[in-house]
This record gives C-alpha cells, sequence and structure tokens, in this order.
C-alpha cells in the first residue's frame, strides 16, 4: 500500500493580528480556534501570513508582510535573521526584548511556582552583538548549495542555514563564517567535518574542529594556515572530548578569563562550561555574591559549581565554601583554579545532583547560605533536600524560567521561603532564552 498523500497546504496569504509572543519568541495567532507560530512577528502587528506546517495541535506560519508594525519594530541587523534558527528576536527594540523575558520570568513564576517575587530586580544588560564566545556550528558539505555550510539551523527546518556571517558570535568568528565555509569546501575532508567548536578566553579565539576521519596532510595544512592568517587557533577532534588537542602539538594554549572586581585568573579547556556572555559574566557574579549578602562567618554551598566560577568569588568573602558538580573534570578545573588563586578555604565534590539518592560528607556540613546555578532541567531534587540544609538565603541562577519556577513552587509553597527579588540577565541577546537570578530566604 503507498503512503497516503499529504494535503498540499493553502498557498494563499491569511490575514490575522498577534496576539502574544510564545516563550521560544514565535508569535502566536489562531485560525478557527487552532493556535498558528509565526515567526518574527510582534504582539499587536497585523500581518499577512502564509501556512508552512500543519499538525494535530498547532500550525505554522511564515510571515508575507507586516501591514500594521508594532512601535517595538525595528529592522533585524543581521542579513540571514530571515531564516537562520540562531535568533528569534532580532525584529524587536533592545530594551522591548528584555521586558518581553521580564515578562516571561513572572509568567513562569506566578503559572508554575504560584508565587510573585516580592521585588524585581534592575535587568543585567550587556552588548547585544559580538558577545557569544561560546557556541557549535554545525558543518555540512552540500554540493548544490556550493559547498560547505557552516552555521546555525534553519528557523523552518533542521537543515543548515546558508549564512556568510553571525553578528552575536564574537567578531573573530561571526564575521569569518564564509572563509570558514570556504575553507572546509576546498578540503579533501570537506564531508568529514560534523561540527565546530568554538571557544574564546580573554586573549585568544581557539575553533575545534570535530573531524570523523583523519585529515590529509594538505588539509592539515590549510587548516594551519587558515589559522596563522585569522589568529584563530585551530584544534581538531577525533573522537570524543578528552581527544581535543591542537593541530599542531606545540601550539597547546591555556585558555583562560579574569573576574576583575575579585581579581581571580580562571583557567579552562576549549570544551568546559564556560557562561557564553563574557560581559554579563562580570556582572553576574558580584550580583549573586551582592545578593548572598556575604559575611566572613559564613559556610556556603555552591551547587552545580562549573569550574568555580561563581564559588572562587564567594571564597573571597565567606568563612568556607563547598562546591558541587556533576562533571569529574570541571571539579578538577575548580580545584586547580583555587590552588592557582591562593583560595584555601574552597573544597570542591564531584557529585550527580539530580540523583534523588545523592548524598556525601558535603550534605552534612552546616550551610547557611546556599546558592544554585543549574542546567535548564533546573534543580528539584537537591532543591527537596534544603528541608534538611536550612539555609537562611539560597540564589538561585537559571537559564530556564519553567524549571526555576517548579523550584521555586517547592521553596516557597512547600517549604516556607520568601521569594524577596528575582530579575533577568541579558546573557543571549536577540534570542528567546532568558537567564535570570532570585533570592529566596527564610527567617527562622
Ligand atoms: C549552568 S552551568 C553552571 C556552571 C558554573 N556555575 C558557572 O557559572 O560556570 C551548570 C553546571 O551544572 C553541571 N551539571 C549538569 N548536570 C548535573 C548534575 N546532574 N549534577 C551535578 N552537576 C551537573 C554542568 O556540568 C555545569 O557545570
Amino acid at each position: 500500500m503507498g503512503r497516503r498523500r499529504r494535503k498540499p497546504l493553502p498557498q494563499e496569504p491569511v490575514r490575522a493580528t498577534i496576539e502574544s509572543l510564545a516563550h521560544d519568541g514565535k508569535g502566536i495567532t489562531h485560525s478557527d480556534g487552532k493556535v498558528v507560530f509565526i515567526p518574527g512577528t510582534l504582539p499587536g502587528e497585523e500581518i499577512l501570513y502564509k501556512l508552512t506546517g500543519r499538525r494535530r495541535n498547532f500550525d505554522s506560519g511564515e510571515v508575507v508582510e507586516v501591514i500594521t508594525p508594532s512601535p517595538d519594530r525595528v529592522e533585524p541587523p543581521c542579513p540571514h535573521f530571515a531564516g537562520c534558527g540562531g535568533c528569534s528576536l532580532q525584529q524587536m527594540e533592545a530594551g522591548a526584548q528584555i521586558q518581553f523575558k521580564q515578562q516571561t520570568l513572572l509568567d513562569n513564576f506566578s503559572r508554575l511556582g504560584k508565587v510573585n517575587p516580592e521585588s524585581l530586580l534592575p535587568p543585567l544588560t550587556g552588548p547585544v552583538v559580538g558577545y557569544r564566545r561560546k557556541a557549535r556550528l554545525g558543518v555540512r558539505y552540500v554540493p548544490k548549495k556550493g559547498g560547505a555550510l557552516v552555521g546555525f539551523r534553519e528557523k523552518q527546518s533542521g537543515y543548515l542555514t546558508v549564512m556568510d556571517s553571525c553578528m552575536v558570535l564574537t567578531p573573530e568568528v561571526g564575521e569569518h563564517i564564509g572563509d570558514l565555509r570556504d575553507l572546509i569546501s576546498e578540503m579533501d575532508g570537506c564531508n568529514k567535518i560534523a561540527q565546530i567548536e568554538v571557544a574564546c578566553d580573554d586573549h585568544q579565539t581557539l575553533l575545534v574542529f570535530r573531524n570523523l576521519e583523519p585529515l590529509s596532510e594538505d588539509d592539515q595544512a590549510r587548516l594551519d594556515s587558515f589559522g596563522r592568517e585569522h589568529k584563530i587557533n585551530i584544534y581538531l577532534q577525533p573522537k570524543g572530548p578528552e581527544t581535543v588537542a591542537p593541530l599542531n602539538p606545540e601550539q597547546r594554549t591555556e585558555l583562560s578569563y579574569r573576574l576583575d572586581q575579585f581579581e581571580l585568573e580562571y583557567h579552562f579547556l576549549p570544551t568546559d562550561f564556560t557562561q557564553v556572555n563574557s560581559t554579563i559574566n562580570q556582572a553576574m557574579v558580584p550580583l549573586a555574591i551582592e545578593l548572598l549578602d556575604l559575611k566572613a562567618e559564613d559556610e556556603v554551598l555552591d551547587l552545580f559549581c562549573g569550574l568555580g566560577n561563581f564559588t572562587l568569588p564567594i571564597a573571597t568573602t565567606a568563612g568556607h565554601v563547598v562546591g558541587v558538580e556533576g562533571s569529574e573534570e570541571l571539579v578538577q578545573r575548580a580545584r586547580d583554579n583555587a590552588e592557582r588563586n591562593q583560595i584555601k578555604n574552597a573544597e570542591f565534590f564531584a557529585v550527580d545532583l539530580q540523583d534523588e539518592e545523592t548524598g556525601g560528607v558535603w550534605l552534612n556540613n552546616r550551610y547557611n547560605k546556599v546558592l544554585l546555578d543549574p542546567p535548564r532541567s533546573g534543580a528539584l531534587e537537591i532543591v527537596q533536600k534544603m528541608r534538611k540544609i536550612k539555609p537562611q538565603r539560597i540564589v538561585y541562577v537559571s537559564c530556564n524560567p519553567a524549571t526555576l519556577a517548579r523550584d521555586a513552587d517547592e521553596l516557597v509553597n512547600n517549604q516556607g521561603y520568601r521569594l524577596l527579588s528575582a530579575g533577568v540577565m541579558d546573557m543571549f541577546p536577540h534570542t528567546a532564552h532568558v537567564e535570570s537570578i532570585a533570592l529566596f530566604e527564610k527567617s527562622d
């Protein structure tokens, strides 16, 4: 039996008013009671759109014309914005993006957390272009599209976008996407590069090419001259992350960044987690420290501590700090960073914090303050353990307002904490990602 043919989608443009924005930044309208998501639109706008997809619970559309633009509409600064899925809010003025993210945070708190912050923190903002110093770029060799493609996936498909530049990436890489495409197109192993990882520190730019097969001598020479021409350190990754190594072994470099306010320097490896936006990180860490209201006698627990980004600054004021992190490698990096910075009152443990059975000596200590900075999935398992730890203050840094709100529900409605304040931090301008910080306190 043959496959059932899909009915072709109607092609005539439909007129609609955008009602609101979804959490991923797409405009929402309804047609015959069914929700339609239309990227690149803004609330209140009257538009013409064409259907691009039909699912059981929602449709997708593509804007054909904006008839009545929103006062928040601006010309998207990037020529690839319409197609590239890397950004979703470039059509929106920067201040309005912050308002949207703040509203998303508050909506999540009240809808999923049944809680409202007692006050709003002023947003932390920084540069809205050229801010991204960590990224994973897809690579694919597609001769019918003119050779290699390098970049992010398209908004409406899983295919890589045809792009020559990216304005949110650090310019040392973002201005050379076209050069990277030319480089890979010329390589003997043009279809053997799966992705390129971008890792920058305060001084240098590093690209890790994930090569699925060993590269020919000519390809190695091409990469070498590309690196020299553009002042980029080229690394290869033939297999898992432990195989990442410089193209030229004598060019092994240590990446590092500084937190000036605390006079701390961190060393890291290209595949380690580091905060993507250096300017926001420089402001976020002091804000978290201020909210913790640290005293010399404090015993602090830093959960999901990574390479010690918050732990070391905490240690400069608190009596003692324990950093807990799932990755053994990052825990080692945190210990090394503490030693390099002559910090002696910080200890680190490698533990899976999302395991309900989590335990260990570190959990038996007494802590009066806790900092949490979990991945998108949040920290419910360890937040439930706050009943036992009983910290007086908790500062929660979040990259997902839905899991923050869920965890806030546990802290406020089940454990009796107050949500004193919360605010957004513009870690990912032009995207719909919402980074935020929240302060919880318990008086008894
Ligand atoms: C958002 S990052 C924060 C890292 C660090 N606080 C910083 O500012 O650089 C989240 C961290 O959680 C760690 N992580 C993810 N899942 C974990 C788990 N199940 N248990 C413990 N740590 C985990 C990641 O390795 C990562 O370092």
